[in-house]
């Protein structure tokens, strides 16, 4: 046996087995099963309520499964006392939806926080290490600076320097593209792969974003109301996406649903029909008018 470290390749780093967690009775998330290999990039796509961001606070563990089994970095977080879980919370940076810095704070101080929180470092070692997280994500002539100082994208980046201040094996990025512009979502979706290849880490991305999920992804996974619709590799999910012509009409109803919502097709062979356009809606989470469907998939053009 490995120790969790050591995991050996094809161990997967995390592991969530017939998950189950309720709100007020209603189960957001309903037997998921997912394998997540070390190393890799996965994005995880879905609807609106289709229980992404549930998905991610289970695995950091900041709320609890009801049922199923997680296993992170080899422990097992369901039935984990308080210690073993901020051992294994040490080892995750999140960048979360919001960015959520510190206000009172310079970018330096917000990175620097975790070192002093965690670690026994000396001052001067704090400070290299601020530096050098800051360079990571190119924001390193800015520490001195202030959140309300800055743009949102160079907020994003101060979030991702502070989630990587104590050096984590595995990174969570929450909508990281979620209300910055084209161009400042592509620098952010170079700055996640730049992360991943110089770091080794892995990542887990949630997004919405077509263009930057085919740009990231090794993996891509599709929530359909707290289950696991599908897991599959980039290129699957890109001859999909391309299929065209009669090709596409010879694809399974899930592979044209999967289809249009990769597309953000205003016209498709799933809205074109009744029948189907009540499971695109059943697919992408709660109900809403036909016409509106596709907005669902692509805000970037
Ligand atoms: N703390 C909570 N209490 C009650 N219901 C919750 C709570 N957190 C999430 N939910 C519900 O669980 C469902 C899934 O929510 P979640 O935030 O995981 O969706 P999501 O896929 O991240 O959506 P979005 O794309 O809008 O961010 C939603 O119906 C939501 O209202
Ligand atoms: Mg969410």
């Amino acid at each position: 046996m490995s120790e969790a470290g050591t995991t050996q390749t094809g161990d997967p780093i995390i592991q969530l087995k017939g998950v189950v967690k309720a709100f007020d009775g209603k189960r957001v998330i309903d037997g998921l099963t997912l394998d997540i290999q070390r190393g890799e990039t996965i994005v995880v796509m879905g609807g609106s309520g289709s229980g992404k961001s549930t998905t991610l606070r289970l695995m950091i563990g900041s709320i609890e499964a009801d049922e199923g089994a997680i296993r992170i970095c080899g422990t097992d977080i369901v039935h984990a006392n308080e210690e073993e879980l901020n051992a294994v919370r040490l080892k995750l940076g999140v960048l979360f939806q919001s960015g959520a810095l510190f206000n009172s704070m310079t970018l330096a101080e917000n990175v620097a926080l975790p070192l002093i929180e965690h670690t026994t470092l000396d001052r001067e070692i704090i400070d290299i290490q601020v530096k050098i997280k800051l360079e990571l994500v190119g924001l390193r002539e800015h520490a001195d600076k202030y959140p309300s100082e800055i743009s949102g994208g160079m907020k994003k980046r101060a979030g991702l320097a502070r989630a990587l201040a104590l050096d984590p094996q595995i990174l969570f990025y929450d909508e990281p593209s979620a209300g910055l512009d084209p161009v400042t979502s592509a620098e952010i979706d170079r700055l996640i792969i730049d992360l991943s290849k110089k770091l080794g880490v892995t990542s887990i991305v949630i997004t919405h974003e077509m263009d930057s999920a085919f740009a990231i992804a090794d993996r891509m996974a599709m929530l359909d109301k707290g289950e696991m619709l599908i897991v599959e590799e980039r290129a699957w999910f890109e001859r999909v996406r391309d299929t065209e012509g009669e090709a596409a009409e010879k694809l399974s109803e899930k592979e044209r649903l999967i289809r249009q919502f990769l597309r953000g097709d205003a016209e498709g062979p799933i809205t074109d029909r009744k029948a189907a356009t009540n499971y695109a809606e059943d697919l992408l989470g709660s109900p809403m008018p036909r016409e509106t469907i596709p907005s669902v998939v692509s805000t970037r053009g």
